[in-house]
């Protein structure tokens, strides 16, 4: 089994906030993700896939055909977007790096497999000192 990860990166802005709470309480749990008129994120991607090479390439899986379609069904929905309010699988959703990173699996996850290789990881680098995993 060998894995290979494609790195993409893509900005966008959110805001964290729960209804239920004060103004006070949100600034105290999210913080500057709390800010009323939301702020931006400059977000690295990771995506890991596995499986064993291709007889015929030596390939796991194309990187460019990996990275073609984290363009077409990640990128291009969420680059220079609002993640509350541009990106239909986050609608309803905290627009967390957990809750990111969970959607992206599940855009990818089938499209990949189409390809004969599994999903492994998705990585989501929301900061310099944040990154959550998420392995399905
Ligand atoms: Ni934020």
């Amino acid at each position: 089994m060998i894995f290979v990860t494609r790195i993409e990166h893509f900005n966008a802005a959110h805001k964290l906030w729960n209804d239920r709470w004060t103004p006070e309480m949100n600034k105290e749990v999210f913080g500057k993700c709390s800010n009323p008129n939301f702020h931006g994120h400059n977000y690295e991607l990771h995506v890991t896939v596995k499986g064993e090479p291709n007889p015929d390439t030596g390939f796991v899986m194309n990187a460019k055909t990996l990275g073609d379609l984290i363009k077409t069904k990640i990128v291009e929905v969420v680059d220079h977007c609002n993640l509350n309010m541009d990106v239909p699988f986050l609608f309803g959703k905290f627009t967390s790096a957990e809750n990111l990173a969970i959607g992206i699996w599940n855009e990818l996850k089938d499209e990949i497999e189409l390809q004969h290789c599994t999903l492994h990881c998705v990585k989501l680098i929301e900061t310099r000192s944040i990154y959550v995993e998420y392995y399905g």
